[in-house]
């Protein structure tokens, strides 16, 4: 019955994604706003046609979020659905084979049936809507089991300052049972697998400073601390020999997982020899002693994620900068407190800032890292609903990226996530050529109309 309704309404389920995927809501630039606006408009109106009574686009001091709900029975059970309609800027836009916000589909070796190719395909609009299609099917196909609450936000990708105040003050009418969320990744189109991790983060910028202006580096090269050549040498030493993080402190509350959940974990498949192709690299990196897999999941980071200062203009100037800077991010695992981290990166930065320059650095948003069990009705209805839909058991997997707001949602809400996400590591997302599969779309959709009654039936027994 709702594979039957699915079948009938796939061109339109796509249609309306790439009208989705038409608007630039990039959360991070103001010049944008209005369009941001306009992406929850239209998503509010998608929501309530899908056969949800209560919708509403919720004011904040930043991008507003879309809030909706279908309450049936107050004795049911409740998911609370998250995503979010804004997007990473697409630049540099130059890289793009076609431009971000004007879809197409095109076919791919990973995607055979193809792919739709526009910012914010996969992370996050793609895999938002399918929720409010399946939601659709289920409504119009009259079987919805349970009460359903929406909640989708402009602002994932700047840190979700504004949604976690609405988490504060709308506590109990935000009440579920459980929180649904497609905003992460599977293995593979033939190895399907559960999310159940996220790294935490902690992001800085740093700046160093020399002397009192730009100085002439030839008459005074030499004899002046560099700010530029300083930084480089920190940095470098953030990090020694065995790929450690030398930051004092920094890996005391880290998790050590036992030898059994390493040997599990070490049961998804992966090819080196792929990784590395599908990124062009000739060889890996990281810490001694962890696998890829564990470097990029259950092991924490530092990364510059942009340095500057100086002249970076066309030819050449010779000058010795007053000022050099860098964006830093520390990816976090259990049970490392992103404040903590932060304090303790302050402190080392500047007691190893060399004579002749000082350090400020100031913090930039975090969050916790987030685990979630298999042990519970959530992860058990989306088990099974991947296994009906792809035709083979789901593995769990803790995943290297971070959705700051999950674990605030346990900590306010008293729920746990569930991160039944549909997207390929290939698929560019913050990249450019970002694209989502039509086949991980299709049964994205098919897996989250199938979760509804597997939850409401888990839930009842649990
Ligand atoms: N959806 C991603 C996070 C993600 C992607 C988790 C794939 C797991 C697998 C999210 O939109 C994102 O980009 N998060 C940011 C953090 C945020 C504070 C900007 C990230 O991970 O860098
Ligand atoms: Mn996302
Ligand atoms: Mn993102």
């Amino acid at each position: 019955m709702s594979k039957a309704y699915l079948e009938q309404n796939k061109q339109r389920f796509l249609d309306e994604l790439i009208e989705l995927l038409k608007i630039p809501s990039i959360s991070a630039d103001s010049a944008y706003a209005k369009d941001v606006r306009k992406a929850a408009e239209m998503l509010a109106k998608r929501v309530g046609e899908a056969g949800i009574p209560t919708v509403e686009i919720v004011d904040t001091p930043g991008h507003p979020i879309v809030y909706g709900e279908k309450i049936i029975d107050p004795d049911l059970p409740t998911v609370l659905v998250y995503g979010h309609y804004d997007v990473q800027p697409p630049d540099p836009v130059d890289l793009w084979d076609s431009p971000p916000f004007e879809p197409v589909i095109k076919k791919t070796d990973i995607h055979p049936d193809g792919a739709i190719f526009a910012r914010g395909a996969c992370d996050d609009k793609g895999q938002m809507y399918m929720h409010v299609k399946a939601l659709e099917i289920l409504n119009q196909t009259n079987s919805l089991p349970c009460n359903v609450k929406l909640m989708i936000e402009g602002e994932e990708e700047v840190g979700s300052v504004n949604l976690a105040w609405f988490l504060k003050n709308h506590k109990s009418r935000l009440g579920c049972d459980v929180i649904l969320i497609s905003d992460t990744g599977i293995i593979a189109n033939d190895t399907p697998s559960v999310c159940v991790g996220l790294r935490g983060l902690s992001y800085v910028e740093v700046e160093v400073t020399g002397p009192n202006r730009d100085l002439h580096s030839g008459l005074y090269g030499g004899a002046v601390a560099n700010p530029l050549n300083m930084l480089a040498k920190m940095i470098a030493s953030l990090h020694n020999e065995k790929g450690q993080i030398t930051v004092k402190g920094f890996y005391d509350d880290v998790e050590v997982l036992s030898d059994d959940m390493r040997a599990e974990m070490a049961k998804a498949p992966f090819s080196l020899e792929r990784y590395k192709n599908s990124i062009g690299i000739p060889a890996v990196f990281g810490e001694e002693g962890f696998s890829v897999n564990e470097r990029t999941s259950i092991r924490p980071t530092l990364d510059v994620n942009g340095m500057w200062g100086g002249y970076i203009g066309e030819g050449a100037k010779t000058v010795i900068p007053s000022k050099a800077y860098a964006k830093i991010s520390m990816r976090l695992v259990p049970f490392q407190d992103p404040e903590k981290i932060t304090q303790l990166f302050t402190d080392h930065f500047k007691s190893i800032a060399p004579e002749g320059v000082t350090v400020k650095v100031t913090p930039h948003h975090g969050g916790m890292p987030y685990v979630a069990p298999t042990d519970t009705p959530g992860y058990q209805a989306a088990s099974d609903a991947m296994e009906a839909a792809y035709g083979k058991k789901p593995i769990p997997v803790r995943s290297g990226g971070s959705i700051p707001i999950v674990s605030l949602f346990e900590h306010e809400l008293g729920a746990k996530s569930i991160l039944m996400g549909f997207g390929l590591d290939s698929d560019a997302i913050h990249s450019p050529n970002e694209h989502y599969g039509l086949f991980n779309y299709f049964t994205g959709i098919e897996t989250i109309t199938r979760f509804y009654p597997n939850f409401v039936k888990y839930n009842r027994e649990g």
